[in-house]
């Protein structure tokens, strides 16, 4: 009994349901500007920037800022994230804002008296916040390239935190999840966010917050780093055991890194650099099947599924030995990111099937010595181009609200290897390049991308979702250049998801056919059901230069235009 047993079981796993090849629905398109983001407050701020003349970098400060009070489960000034920018001469930059480790951090300070990693302490409350970095990123970005005056970028979030605006469904839901979670760690009183029964159409409103961010407005990253925000983060800290002092505040820098490129079938593709792994294992995933015809093959059919497993099985074995903070550990970025190597990482593919995971480990290279995010996408009139996804790492971060402040601080410690082997929150296995060192920043997994055919914008993407970001950023790309979709659809499909370990290939419902999934269980696949991967904002230029928005509908994500 048992094979047919376990095929039945690992069938059930996967959808039985009819494949959604082709989701026929075209997403909004506008003639000149648009931004896609994962709310309708923070788009609408982002459009009135570019309608008054702001660029692309301008409206994606305006948008971060107001996801910080409308989304406040993963929008923030208390976590951090990346930027990529196309600009219309073709210049390209990167721009690294993520959190870093606090002095004090120790690389054995999440393992307990039993030598074994306590996911508790790096997960929630105050002790698993890194250095705060996306006030002093908005600030870096518009210093080099605002255009507009940065008081009018911050005032949108200002006004909707002052006066309050209206809870949609899923955000209404979000709260009342977390409320015990903001009792046990916060201290804020019960109108900024502590309601279990929060429901759709219920106004809200954060006027410490909305204080805070007049300080950052009147004074810039001061206004977040020194003074009485910085107090009450390590007044914060002191009530929580927590570890940010206000020399870590007040030295924390963002950093400008020089973007990914690499080719995919004649297209540049431009990303982000380590600390993220995102840009790196993109490359990887997209040379490792550039030479299979997977538009033949078809869309999620068993053969194009098995290549794009075992892709990924060998990136992200490789993102686990590999993959740290470039400033601390000697990251092979170019080797890895080579055709060649991909070309002979691939060489161990089977196409009838399946490598297990156990049999996969890092490839060789020569100099080897040394549940919530958000993306936004946005293109202005003149043809730049804006890739930022930021984070607090899990929804709502620590759960830890700045008392005085009304802000969220993030849980980003825990995207650090806490101890070798052991997975974090998204099942992501690390060792020593991400081991916890003070000043470091933990290795991501976001992943803005760019996309440019015949030196012109193509498409600005990105997602949330932990370690499945980059494989569903890969799966739009391949889905809009080798499938031939138009945004929306491509945004719209059903998405699938492994990485090395666990052994398991992700998927949700309706991404395969019955058929494809019992062919890949025979070849060796195991599958396992996720609700949903990702929540894709994508904009894509179309032959007629129309843009054209895909906002993901897992969530309340909204293309807006002009
Ligand atoms: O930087 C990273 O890779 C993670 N902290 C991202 C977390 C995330 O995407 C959660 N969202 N669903």
């Amino acid at each position: 009994m048992s094979r047919i047993f376990t095929l039945l079981l690992a069938v059930a796993l996967v959808s039985c349901q009819t494949k959604q090849v082709k989701t026929p629905i075209a997403g909004l398109t506008a003639d000149n500007a648009m931004v896609v983001s994962a709310h309708p407050l923070a788009s609408q701020a982002g459009l009135s920037i570019l309608q008054k003349g702001g660029n692309a970098v301008d409206a994606s400060i305006a948008v971060q800022f107001a996801l910080a009070v409308v989304y406040p489960g993963a929008g923030n000034i208390g976590g951090g994230g990346f930027m990529v920018a196309r600009f219309n001469d073709g210049s390209i930059d990167a721009l690294d804002y993520r959190e870093a480790a606090p002095a004090k951090a120790t690389t054995n300070m999440y393992i307990g008296e039993t030598g074994e990693a306590d996911p508790e302490l790096s997960t929630a409350g105050h002790l698993a916040s890194g250095i705060p970095g996306t006030v002093a990123g908005l600030e870096a970005a518009h210093k080099k390239y605002g255009k507009l005056d940065w008081k009018e970028l911050v005032q949108p979030a200002i006004d909707l935190a002052i006066n309050g605006f209206t809870l949609t469904e899923k955000e209404a839901a979000g709260l009342n999840r977390v409320a015990d979670s903001f009792k046990k760690y916060s201290t804020v009183a019960p109108d900024q966010f502590l309601n279990e029964k929060w429901e759709a159409g219920d106004s809200i409103w954060n006027k410490d917050l909305g204080h805070t961010l007049e300080l950052i407005r009147d004074n810039g990253r001061a206004g977040f780093y020194e003074g009485q925000t910085a107090n009450n983060i390590v007044a914060e800290m002191e009530r929580g055991k927590g570890l940010i002092s206000l020399e870590d505040l007040k030295g924390y820098e963002a950093i400008w890194r020089t973007p990914l490129t690499s080719n995919y079938k004649g297209h540049k593709i431009i990303s982000m650099p380590p600390p993220s792994s995102g840009g790196v294992a993109l490359m990887q995933l997209l040379n490792s099947v550039s030479e299979y015809p997977i538009n033949e093959w078809g869309w999620n059919s068993t053969k194009s599924v098995h290549l794009i497993v075992e892709a990924e099985r060998r990136a992200y074995a490789d993102r686990a030995f590999y993959l740290g903070d470039p400033d601390f550990v000697n990251v092979p970025v170019s080797e890895l990111t080579a055709l060649s190597y991909s070309t002979n990482r691939m060489e161990s593919f089977n196409p009838e099937a399946a490598t297990p995971s156990t049999a996969i480990s890092e490839g060789t290279i020569a100099m080897k010595e040394s549940e919530e995010t958000t993306h936004l996408s946005i293109v202005d009139r003149e043809g730049n181009a804006v890739s930022v996804t930021t984070t607090l790492n899990g929804g709502y971060g620590s759960k830890v609200i700045v008392a005085g402040s009304g802000f969220l601080l993030n849980n980003e410690m825990d995207d650090f290897s806490a101890k070798p082997g052991v997975p974090n929150m998204y099942g992501a296995i690390g060792g020593e390049a991400n081991k916890i060192e003070p000043g470091k920043r933990m290795l991501s997994s976001m992943t803005p991308t760019i996309v440019e055919k015949d030196g012109k914008l193509l498409m600005v993407v990105g997602t949330p979702g932990g370690t499945t970001i980059i494989t569903s950023v890969f799966q739009i790309i391949v889905d809009v250049i080798d499938h031939k979709m138009g945004m929306q659809e491509a945004v719209n499909a059903k998405r699938f998801h492994s990485q090395w370990l666990p052994d398991v290939v992700f998927n949700e419902q309706g991404a395969f056919t019955e058929e494809d999934s019992l062919q890949l269980v025979k070849m060796g696949h195991k599958f396992g059901m996720r609700g949903g991967i990702g929540r894709v904002d994508a904009i894509l230029v179309l032959p007629n230069g129309k843009l054209e928005g895909g906002a993901d509908p897992r969530g309340d994500d909204t293309a807006m235009g002009y």
